[in-house]
């Protein structure tokens, strides 16, 4: 049988993207704590191979496949063969052969991903693809935004920052408009995307127009580890027009606020910016589990 894999969120309709939904909500803990789960993939053995840094991701997919009963191994790239030259084809074609059902895997280079789907017996599943994508990180988005609203449906959500190095802009400003969401953005000139996935979506000057517009805000952090090294940003001009500071924020109470994470406080947001009445980014942690939960289940359970 061919494996299932999940490499973008272009390749979820409609559909999908409503089951996943409604699958993680069912995995979410109440508040009489961790619903218990079924172990429907006992047996199964998953590898999580992070060549970037990562906290929410990998420990939520390591955290999502444990609660299903999976087995799982971590691989370092540092410290292993890849420093001693392996091609990346040789370190995949090894770990296959060691019988792992599920391949969960971030790496900085785009394509990497589909490459590896061509041949491989696993079921690779995207967990950040350099510049392009983040499939799971737009579903436990879209899945916070409608548990706040109940419906995305004419909901106006505003992402801000740097657009232009973002895998997490492209993936959810996708699913958010399938979800029947309006996305707009703003980015200074610098860090604009220019990709044709953008061109038609409200653009804002600064900030302070996406806080009166939307009815979420989703704060992005400046990328700078793929930015060439002749681009230089001025921190403060940034700030003064693309930060969501705490007075800011305050003006809007109901305003609905995310972040992907890692957060840079003091850069794009404020450290009281976190305790705001409205903000969801401690909510989309807990999302992330459920959401990598529905994601392997789907994948992986026959
Ligand atoms: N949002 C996100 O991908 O966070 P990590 O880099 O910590 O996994």
């Amino acid at each position: 049988m061919e494996p299932s894999h999940l490499l973008s969120t272009r390749d979820l309709s409609r559909e999908d993207i409503t089951s996943i939904l409604d699958d993680a909500a069912a995995f979410l803990p109440s508040n009489a704590g961790l619903v218990s789960v079924a172990p429907i993939l006992q047996g199964r053995n998953i590898v999580l191979a992070f060549f970037e840094p990562s906290t929410r991701t990998r420990l939520s997919f390591e955290t999502a496949a444990q609660r299903l009963g999976a087995s799982t191994v971590v691989f370092h790239a540092t410290g292993s063969s890849v420093e001693k030259g392996e091609t990346l084809r040789e370190t995949f074609r090894t770990i296959e052969s060691m019988g792992f059902d599920a391949l969960v895997l971030r790496h900085a280079q785009n394509g990497v991903h589909h490459e590896l789907a061509q041949w491989s017996t696993m079921s690779i599943v995207n967990a950040g693809e350099g510049s392009l994508q983040h499939p799971t990180q737009a579903l436990l988005d879209a899945a916070t935004l409608r548990e706040h609203f109940t419906t995305l449906e004419g909901r106006k959500i505003a992402i801000v920052g740097d657009l232009r190095h973002s895998r997490v802009a492209r993936s959810v400003a996708d699913v958010l408009l399938r979800c029947g969401a309006v996305v707009g953005y703003c980015a200074p000139d610098q860090l604009a995307p220019t990709d044709e996935q953008f061109q038609h979506m409200p653009r804002f000057a600064d900030v302070a127009e996406c806080c009166a517009w939307a009815d979420a805000i989703y704060m992005l952090r400046i990328q700078r580890e793929r930015m060439p090294p002749s681009m230089v940003i001025d921190d403060d001009a940034y700030r003064r027009s693309h930060a969501l500071t705490a007075d800011l924020a305050a003006s809007y109470p109901r305003l609905a606020i995310l972040h992907p994470g890692p957060v840079n406080i003091g850069v794009e947001l404020d450290a009281e910016v976190l305790d705001h009445p409205s903000c969801l980014v401690h909510r989309q942690v807990t999302h992330g589990v459920a959401v990598r939960m529905a994601v392997l289940q789907r994948l992986l359970h026959s």
